[in-house]
């Protein structure tokens, strides 16, 4: 499969056309962002991680039931995946309070909740991706009550999958953001990524960072916590 225009280029990733209409090419970069895209570096070998830690745990979560737009790894930093038309939610599952729900609601870091808590934000960096519900959801016509239903069940599942994936590696899954697509039939499934950059990965003894933080709070080891979460997820697969 050969990479054809290039439809989309974002933050993190490049999306290219192929010669099958219903599939695309993801290839991924090394460069990060944060605070909406005021804060600007590169993380060396991000882009390759990324790709291949989404892709190990995407197949691991469609084996079990999730179905995703994962298809097939093409190189370290490319991966074929199904096209679809992204749903303008940003879902989050919180395990641990942290980043934006502590500075928001005034809880210290790493208070635990009795059951996940889920948010919806709206996808839209023109407005900073404002939080918001079902109603506004629906209101604003992003999603559909049925579709809301079906990606609030697969968010919750995919948080109990991928807690114990992390949990067999020693890391505490604190919290994640995931994105939903449609096929074209209509069909939702998990698209973008699941990496360092979407979720808070804390080591279970120390509790140390283990994930994008470590770029957002400028704290160091950006390059070695990626490489260490990945070496983790592969020693335990
Ligand atoms: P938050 O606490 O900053 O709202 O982030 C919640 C989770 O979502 C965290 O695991 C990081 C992830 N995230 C993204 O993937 N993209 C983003 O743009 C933001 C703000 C957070």
């Amino acid at each position: 499969m050969e990479k054809q225009a290039l439809l989309y280029e974002g933050k993190a990733k490049k999306v290219y056309a192929t010669q099958d209409p219903e599939l695309l090419i993801v290839s991924y970069k090394d460069d990060a962002t944060a605070f909406n895209g005021l804060k600007k570096g590169t993380i060396r070998g991000k882009g390759a991680i990324n790709n291949q830690m989404s892709n190990l745990l995407m197949a691991r979560l469609e084996k079990q039931g999730i179905p995703t737009h994962f298809v097939r790894e093409l190189n370290p930093r490319e991966t074929l995946v199904k096209r679809v038309s992204i749903v303008p939610l940003e879902v989050i599952v919180r395990n641990l309070a942290a980043g934006s729900f502590s500075k928001r609601y005034g809880v210290e870091e790493g208070t635990p909740f009795g059951k996940p808590a889920l948010e919806f934000s709206y996808k839209n960096d023109e407005l900073g991706d404002p939080l918001l519900n079902d109603d506004h959801a629906a209101a604003l016509k992003l999603a559909t009550r049925e579709e809301l239903a079906v990606i609030r069940a697969y968010a919750l599942q995919i948080n109990e999958l991928l807690r114990a994936v992390w949990a067999s590696c020693g890391v505490v899954l604190v919290d994640f953001k995931v994105e939903f697509g449609r096929l074209a039939g209509g069909t939702v499934v998990l698209a973008d990524e699941i990496s360092p950059d979407t979720c808070r990965l804390w080591d279970a003894r120390t509790g140390e960072k283990l994930d994008k933080d470590r770029f957002r709070r400028d704290l160091g080891g950006v390059e070695e916590a990626y490489c260490q979460v990945m070496e983790r997820l592969r020693g335990s697969l």
